[in-house]
């Protein structure tokens, strides 16, 4: 049987963390699928297009990760694909509130899924999407906080 996991979130934009959890998921998995999802809370910085480029730019080197996007809610996107696992990165203990409750619904609403949680390095381990946006659009130096072909995109959007 082949081993797929969906590895969701919002990756405005992609960060180093995001991609150490990808390389990590990729070890453990036959194949990875990144899907973007729509976090309704949020403003994007990036466009669901420059994220998607963004994140193929830094996973080309993966034979077996490919990165999708998917409206509505997640289990159903996870069935749909065939997968039995969800993974996701945890940082500090400040995530384990939210991701402890998004593991319980999903679990609810799908019961035979698996949500695993991988931690990230150390030196990723304060690391946010959210963090790496605020000091970007403050004019601070954000570029060793994400993957260098994620950068590009990050100045596109600054610019518009
Ligand atoms: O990177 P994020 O913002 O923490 O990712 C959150 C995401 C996109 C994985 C989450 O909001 C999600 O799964 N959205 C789809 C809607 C859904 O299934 N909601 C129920 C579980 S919380």
């Amino acid at each position: 049987m082949r081993r797929l996991a969906v590895y969701p979130g919002s990756f405005d934009p992609p960060t180093l963390g995001h991609l150490d959890v990808i390389e990590r998921a990729a070890r453990l998995f036959d194949e990875i699928i990144v899907a973007i999802g729509v976090n309704s809370s949020k403003r994007p910085l990036l466009d669901e297009a420059s994220r998607i480029a963004a994140l193929e730019a830094c996973t080309s080197s993966f034979g077996n990760v490919r990165v999708d996007r998917f409206d509505g809610l997640l289990v159903d996107y996870v069935q749909a694909e065939g997968a039995k696992s969800i993974v996701r990165g945890l940082r500090a203990t400040a995530d384990f509130e939210y991701e402890f409750q998004m593991a319980m619904v999903n679990r609810r609403l799908a019961g035979d899924l698996e949500t695993i949680f991988l931690m990230t390095k150390w030196e990723h381990s304060y690391l946010s999407s959210s963090i790496v946006r605020e000091v970007a659009q403050l004019g601070g130096d954000y570029t060793g906080l994400v993957p260098a072909a994620v950068v590009p995109f990050i100045e596109s959007a600054l610019r518009t």
